[in-house]
């Protein structure tokens, strides 16, 4: 009796321990905290309407009927597969409520109330969103044909890791779900790039990955640029992992995607109900090797920021310009500046925040990132800086 009674305080003890925020965990009096499998955080938390952190992750944040509707990835506390999508809103035009812990308020501190997931995973064997599977950097585009949320998702299957690089498709009539998968793909089986000359194709064709069985030699690189990995799936249709979409100005919307096992980065028009692809594509910077792609347009040009891949961990930002999402794509050093610039902050984006400006005429925009903690996922810390123009270049500083 004696012994279970101990073992029932010590299981009481140790999931209190886990329940609690690791700030809590992490003071100095708690030194246990400290080989807990909860990692210190960087940054602190993003609270939530009810004190909990945002478990939206990867996301986006746009508006709609004067509300801001932030969708995100919701992440276990430990492991590495999804609970599907969550949704946290905030009424627009609102101040941020000071940050609790006295560090000065960011712009994501509103008083977000969480709507729940608006995707979940399903204990449907064999579905795409089977539970075990992976869903990441959700994005929602509201069409205005359709009158309806279409969601782009990342999409791995369920127990084959990051093999599947598939892009899901859900659809909601209203913006608080349920939103409903449609299907999942590959983009555009069969297609070769819009720019692809006869020659290109031809090329590519030739190229075979057999011949090259060592990687990140110049003529492996080489051959990447001209589309070996492209070539390879051209059938089954071209790979999808981190991503991002975008409505250009005469409505055609993009969905911008690291492609071709991650060292090159795609840009496909979808169909105008969102929901596929035309079969028009572009390649941005071959052989370059970004991921967690954020585009945004300041007068005629188009910026992109992307990551380097170095799966959770951080790195050194990339930037390119180009005055059309078709191209051409020229490379600038990245737009972060100031302490820890070279690591991103120890962030990785993933949105472009557009926020009126009741000042100003143009908009302000935000560098919505992810800090990641790989030991708890759910935790992973937000980071959100506003992006100023430097004689005509995306600056963004902490
Ligand atoms: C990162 C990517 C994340 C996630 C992670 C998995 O590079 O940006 O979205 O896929 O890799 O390791």
């Amino acid at each position: 009796m004696n012994r279970l009674l101990s073992l029932a305080i010590m299981f009481l003890m140790v999931s209190n321990l886990m329940a609690q925020e690791p700030e809590a965990q992490n003071r100095p009096n708690r030194p246990r905290a400290r080989r807990s499998m909860v990692p210190t955080p960087s940054y602190p938390a993003t609270a939530d309407a009810d004190g909990n952190h945002v478990n939206a992750h990867g996301g986006c944040i746009i508006a709609y009927n004067g509300e801001w509707l932030w969708y995100g990835e919701a992440r276990p506390r430990f492991g590495f597969t999804s609970e599907g999508v969550s949704l946290y809103t905030a009424p627009i035009g609102t101040q941020p409520i000071s940050a609790s812990d006295s560090l000065a308020a960011t712009p994501l501190d509103l008083k977000w109330k969480y709507r729940g997931l608006v995707l979940t995973v399903v204990d449907e064997a064999g579905s795409p969103i089977e539970r075990g599977c992976i869903i990441e950097r959700p994005k929602v585009l509201y069409n205005e044909r359709t009158r309806q949320f279409v969601m782009l998702f990342h999409s791995e299957l369920k127990g084959r890791g990051y093999e599947a690089a598939q892009t899901g498709f859900a659809t909601s009539e209203s913006p608080y779900g349920p939103f409903r998968l449609h299907h999942v793909q590959r983009p555009n089986p069969g297609r070769w790039p819009a720019d692809f000359s006869d020659e290109d194709i031809k090329r590519a064709k030739a190229l075979n990955p057999s011949d090259y069985p060592e990687w990140w030699t110049p003529t492996w690189r080489t051959a990447v640029e001209q589309g070996l990995l492209l070539a390879k799936d051209f059938e089954s249709g071209q790979m999808s992992r981190d991503m991002t979409v975008y409505v250009d100005d005469d409505g055609t919307a993009w969905h911008i995607y690291s492609s071709e096992e991650n060292l090159t980065l795609q840009a496909a028009e979808l169909t105008p109900d969102y929901l596929g692809y035309t079969g028009r594509y572009y390649r941005i910077a071959p052989g370059g090797q970004n991921e967690a792609p954020c585009l945004l347009k300041h007068g005629d040009t188009y910026w992109l920021i992307c990551s380097g891949c170095t799966g959770w961990t951080p790195n050194e930002a990339r930037m390119f310009s180009a005055k059309s999402i078709q191209g051409p794509w020229t490379q600038h050093p990245s737009p972060m500046q100031g302490p820890g610039a070279k690591r991103t902050f120890e962030a990785q984006g993933t949105w472009i925040w557009t926020q009126p400006s009741p000042t100003a005429d143009s908009p302000t925009l935000y560098f919505m990132a992810d800090v990641w903690m790989p030991r708890s996922l759910a935790l992973s810390r937000h980071l959100c800086l506003s992006i100023t123009f430097e004689g005509d270049l995306p600056v963004i500083r902490k």
